[in-house]
């Protein structure tokens, strides 16, 4: 156990002395994300979310670390999800697909769909591959792209599901784009009253300055809460999810 845990530290410790390449490319520089994908359809069972987000977060502690959000802060998705239940969701940073699994697994309304949205084509393909093995692929949506630069596809996604906005939105980006993407979403009207907006990797060290600050200073438009724990498959590290929910102008 202790070893394990030695194992993922050195492994989060090796992509973090690659940073330029991991912040360009999206991708550990190792080759730990397509070997993910080989592991997965591998070992989890077919059409199980369960089993292939299990595979994933034991490949994440025992093999080479990943930047899922991981089983210690999975658990806030999973309950914000449970509080907002969304029929249109957006997320931003797709990496394998480990959140977009997570999340579809527990769309319960009819017909309800995540965009997601990932910069590197590789990280596309594997995290399709995933939840095609997952058996959510008529659920989730992942374009290549940043959204900034494709904001005429979520618009497009939007009129396709009848819906003026998104219900909830996922923010697991880069931290700078968390805030001028947010002010992106507000500003082309994707968020409607009451819409849910949780951001990932929020605790004191890796947390968007801006962004955090505005939650703060912007209780009328966001209510925010926030959720403690740790980084992803690291107990040393504090970090926090926020969830916030937008409230329209016109309706304080
Ligand atoms: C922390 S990971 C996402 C983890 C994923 N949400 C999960 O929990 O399984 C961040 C991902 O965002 C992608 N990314 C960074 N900036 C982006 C942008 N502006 N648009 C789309 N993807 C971006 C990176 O390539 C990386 O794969």
């Amino acid at each position: 156990m202790a070893l394990a845990a030695l194992s993922t530290t050195f492994s989060f410790l090796k992509a973090m002395m690659n940073m330029k390449e991991l912040v360009a490319t999206g991708q550990a520089g190792d080759g730990r994300e397509k070997a993910l994908l080989d592991h997965v359809v591998k070992t989890a069972e077919k059409g199980n979310p369960m089993s292939v987000l299990n595979v994933m977060d034991d490949y994440a502690k025992n093999s080479s670390w990943l930047m899922n959000i991981g089983d210690g802060k999975g658990p806030i998705l999973d309950n914000t999800l449970k509080k907002y239940n969304p029929r249109v969701l957006l997320e931003l940073g797709t990496f394998c697909g480990y959140s977009a699994v997570r999340i579809a697994s527990q769309l319960h309304r009819d017909g309800g769909k995540l965009l997601s949205f990932e910069m590197n084509a590789d990280n596309c393909n594997i995290a399709r591959q995933i939840i095609e093995h997952a058996g959510l692929s008529s659920e989730v949506v992942v374009v290549e792209g940043k959204f900034n630069e494709r904001l005429e596809l979520a618009k497009q996604f939007l009129e396709e599901m009848n819906s003026p906005h998104f219900d909830f939105v996922f923010i697991d980006h880069w931290k700078d784009r968390y805030m001028p993407d947010y002010l992106l979403l507000k500003e082309n009207g994707m968020l409607g009253n009451g819409s849910g907006v949780c951001a990932d990797n929020m605790g004191p060290i890796m947390a968007p300055a801006d962004f955090r600050k505005y939650l703060k200073t912007h209780p009328e438009e966001l209510e925010t809460s926030e959720f403690k724990s740790s980084a992803e498959y690291l107990w040393w590290f504090p970090d926090s999810v926020t969830v916030s929910t937008f409230k329209l102008p016109s309706q304080l």
